[in-house]
């Protein structure tokens, strides 16, 4: 079952402020929901509601300031939204930090900091606002946002962040069909180039994972990386959020670029598998 429109819905978007999750904000808001971004920096809260002033549903987008990371501060911002809202209809669990650097200088802090938000930063997300979404019985949906370095084999720098991406697409899977059950959709977001700020990763690391990162050089170049002209508008892979949300689609895919080296990874696990007469 997928929710058959956005009109009243309430959307808790985390990363919400800036690049795909505002994009996301952006295509729900204008399709009649009420948007809730929750985002770790005020600074892209500011800006993100100062693009909606004004409009039509400038009165129906509000911030929360949270890091996703804090359990206590998720209870905190879930008991608010069941106050406030009656309890929120769309989780979009799309907080990520662009985590890079050599696998082979990689510190616990650089685990830490990119398992701790990009994993279980949703992980957070789905304990905290599941309760809810099933209690109050009007069913809803979930977007998880992992990454095409999800879905093929990524260079070594890209270690932590592609396992992260994997376990995100992994539990997106893996959940859908209990949900179902409870008419709640479920919709994995596998973008790859888009315009965003995902390039400041190392202004989004906690103070206590930055003393012993041993990817400090590789944020530098990180944060000094040119956003491609070509790359994807963030409003356009939000479109094509609503869109899979409607039709309640398992994937929302928004690059064709890296099909073949999808299919190559596919082939290449099919081809060691042995043969079985009885298959699950
Ligand atoms: N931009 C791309 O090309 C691309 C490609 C694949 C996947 N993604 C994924 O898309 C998602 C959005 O990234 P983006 O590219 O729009 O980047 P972005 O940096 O523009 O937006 C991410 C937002 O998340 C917020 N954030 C970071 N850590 C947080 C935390 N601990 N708690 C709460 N909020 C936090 C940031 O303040 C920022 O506003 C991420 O999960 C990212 O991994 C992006």
């Amino acid at each position: 079952m997928a929710i058959k429109s956005f009109e009243g819905k309430t959307a808790f978007i985390t990363g919400g402020a800036s690049g795909i999750g505002l994009g996301i904000a952006k295509a729900f808001s204008a399709r009649g929901a009420r948007i809730v971004i929750a985002d770790l920096r005020p600074d892209h809260i500011e800006k993100a509601l100062a693009t909606f002033a004004g409009g039509a549903q400038s009165n129906s987008v509000s911030a929360i300031e949270i890091d996703v990371t804090n359990r206590e501060a998720y209870a905190d911002a879930a008991e608010k939204m069941q106050a406030e809202f009656g309890g929120i209809d769309i989780l979009v669990n799309n907080a990520g930090v662009g985590v890079e650097g050599p696998i082979l200088e990689a510190r616990y802090a650089d685990w830490d900091f990119g398992l701790g938000v990009n994993v279980n930063g949703v992980v957070n997300g789905l304990q905290a606002f599941l309760p809810q979404m099933i209690a109050h019985g009007r069913g809803g949906h979930i977007v998880n946002t992992s990454s095409l370095a999800a879905a093929v084999m990524m260079p070594e720098q890209f270690v932590i962040y592609a396992a992260g991406k994997a376990a995100v697409l992994n539990m997106s899977e893996n959940m859908r069909e209990v949900l179902a059950a409870k008419n709640i959709g479920m919709s994995v977001l596998l973008p790859a180039f888009t315009k965003s700020n995902i390039h400041e990763a190392a202004r989004n690391r906690p103070a206590h994972l930055r003393k012993d990162s041993g990817f400090k050089a590789s944020e530098k170049a990180l944060s000094e990386r040119e956003i491609g002209a070509e790359w994807m508008e963030p409003e356009e892979v939000g479109e094509m959020v609503a869109k899979g949300v409607l039709n309640n689609d398992l994937y929302i895919i928004t690059h064709g670029q890296f099909k073949n080296r999808m299919r190559e990874r596919a082939e290449a696990m099919l081809a060691a598998t042995p043969e079985s007469d009885f298959q699950f």
